[in-house]
C-alpha cells in the first residue's frame, strides 16, 4: 500500500496581518488599482532600493509589457535561458519578439554568459537571465556583454525577490527586472508580478501601457471627471488590484524572517547532504551572491545511479516525501520544439538539468526535523541504489 504524504513540497502560511488587510481592503469598496497598490510597490522597492516599481497580474505580463517597450515590436530577438518557466518564453513571444535560447552552467542551473555571447547578433534586443530557484545570474559578466554590445540587460526575477548580487537587489544591476507573487513565491500576493527599474521613464510608460494605455490612473480619475483621459499607446489589461495588494502588503510583514527561516534549511539541507555530494548536488553559490532561496534544487548525478529521477521522486513519495520538477527545459515542449526547431542536443546542459533535477520540500513552515527526514529518506535512497 502507498504512503500518505507527510511531507509536500511546499505549504503556504497566511498572516493574520493578511487576512486583515484584505478584510480592511473590502471593506473600503475600493478593490481595484488604488492606494494600497501604490503603498505595495513603495513598500517592494524600499526593500530592493530601488525607487521605481510598477504592480501587475503576473510576472508574465510585466515581463511582455517590458519587452513590448524594449523589443518595440520590431521582431528583434531576445536572449533568455531554455531551463526556466514557460511564462519566460511566452512573453518574449507575445511581446513581438522572438526568443532565442542559450545554455546553462550546469552547476548554478543559470544562463551561460559565454554561451549567450555567441548567440548575440544585430537583431538582438535583450539579454534576459533567470534568476533560477532565486539564485542571481551572473550579472557581472551580463553587465559587460550589455555594455560592450549596448543591449538592454532585463532579468526574469520571478524567483529572486531576496536575492542579493554584490550585496544588492537584482535590479541594481539591470536594466529592468520583474518579480513574480504567484501564491507559490516567497512573498505571494496570490497573483501578480512587478516590474522594477532604476529609469523613471521606462516604469513610467510601462505603468501607462498596463492599464490600456490609459494616461491617467483609475484612482485619479475616480476624483473628477473620470471619462477624461487621452490615450497614446495600445496597451495591456494587466493592473494589479487593490486586493492582491493587500495580501502582498500583509505578508510581507512575514517576508524578511522567512528569508532568515529559508536561509537556515537551506544550510541544514546542504550540510546534511555534503557527505553524498558525489550523488547529488545543490546550486554552487559563489561568495558574492546571496540565494534568495525561493526553491531548493538538487542535480542527482545519474552515473552514480542505478535508476532515474523520476524513480527517485516515486520513491521520495512512497517514503512520504513529495518532490517537485523545477523544470523541464522549454525545448521539451512539443509546439515551442516545432515552433523554433529547438533540439535538446543544442542545449547539453539544459537537457541533462532537465532529466536530473529534484526539488525538495522547501517552506518557512518546514521545521529542522523534518528536513532531517527528508535527508534521511534521500541518503536510504541512494544507499539502495548507488552505483
Ligand atoms: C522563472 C519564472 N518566470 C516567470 C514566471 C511567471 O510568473 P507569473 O505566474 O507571476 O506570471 C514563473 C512562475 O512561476 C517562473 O517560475
Amino acid at each position: 500500500m502507498k504512503n500518505k504524504i507527510k511531507i509536500p513540497l511546499f505549504k503556504l502560511s497566511i498572516s493574520d496581518k493578511t487576512k486583515r488587510e484584505v478584510i480592511n481592503t473590502l471593506d473600503s469598496t475600493w478593490l481595484t488599482t488604488g492606494s494600497q497598490t501604490t503603498k505595495f510597490e513603495n513598500k517592494v522597492a524600499k526593500y530592493l532600493g530601488i525607487k521605481q516599481a510598477v504592480a501587475v497580474n503576473s510576472c508574465t505580463a510585466g515581463l511582455q509589457i517590458l519587452l513590448s517597450v524594449i523589443g518595440g515590436g520590431t521582431a528583434g530577438k531576445v536572449i533568455t535561458s531554455p531551463f526556466t518557466f514557460i511564462g519566460t518564453i511566452e512573453a518574449i513571444i507575445l511581446s513581438g519578439s522572438k526568443p532565442v535560447l542559450a545554455d546553462i552552467n550546469l552547476e548554478t542551473l543559470n544562463l551561460d554568459s559565454a554561451c549567450v555571447e555567441k548567440k548575440i547578433t544585430s537583431k538582438t534586443v535583450a539579454i534576459v537571465p533567470v534568476d533560477i530557484a532565486g539564485l542571481p545570474a551572473d550579472y557581472e559578466q551580463f553587465k559587460k556583454i550589455s555594455n560592450s554590445c549596448n543591449i538592454p540587460l532585463l532579468s526574469d526575477s520571478a524567483h529572486a525577490i531576496g536575492a542579493k548580487y554584490k550585496k544588492k537587489s537584482i535590479p541594481a544591476h539591470t536594466d529592468a527586472s520583474v518579480f513574480s507573487f504567484y501564491s507559490t513565491k516567497n512573498l505571494t500576493c496570490g497573483e501578480g508580478g512587478m516590474i522594477v527599474s532604476k529609469y523613471k521613464e521606462l516604469t513610467d510608460i510601462i505603468r501607462t501601457l498596463s492599464l490600456h494605455g490609459i494616461d491617467k490612473s483609475t484612482l485619479k480619475r475616480s476624483k473628477s471627471k473620470s471619462w477624461e483621459y487621452d490615450i497614446n499607446h495600445a496597451g495591456f489589461k494587466a493592473n494589479m488590484s487593490d486586493l492582491h495588494a493587500s495580501v502582498g502588503l500583509g505578508q510581507f510583514s512575514q517576508f524578511e524572517k522567512d528569508q532568515t527561516i529559508r536561509e537556515r534549511l537551506a544550510k541544514r539541507y546542504i550540510k546534511n547532504l555534503s557527505s553524498h555530494f558525489e550523488y547529488l548536488s545543490p546550486q554552487k553559490v559563489a561568495p558574492h551572491v546571496g540565494h534568495g532561496w525561493h526553491l531548493f534544487i538538487v542535480r542527482l548525478n545519474l552515473n552514480r545511479l542505478k535508476i532515474s529521477r523520476d524513480r527517485f521522486m516515486a520513491e521520495m513519495a512512497k517514503n512520504g516525501v513529495e518532490c517537485g520538477l523545477h523544470y523541464q527545459p522549454v525545448f521539451n515542449f512539443n509546439y515551442y520544439k516545432n515552433a523554433f526547431d529547438w533540439s535538446f542536443k543544442d542545449f547539453p546542459n539544459a537537457a541533462l538539468a532537465g532529466e536530473s533535477v529534484v526539488s525538495l520540500p522547501f517552506y518557512p513552515t518546514l521545521n529542522t526535523s523534518e528536513v532531517d527526514i527528508v535527508t534521511e529518506t534521500v541518503q536510504k535512497i541512494i544507499r539502495k541504489f548507488a552505483r
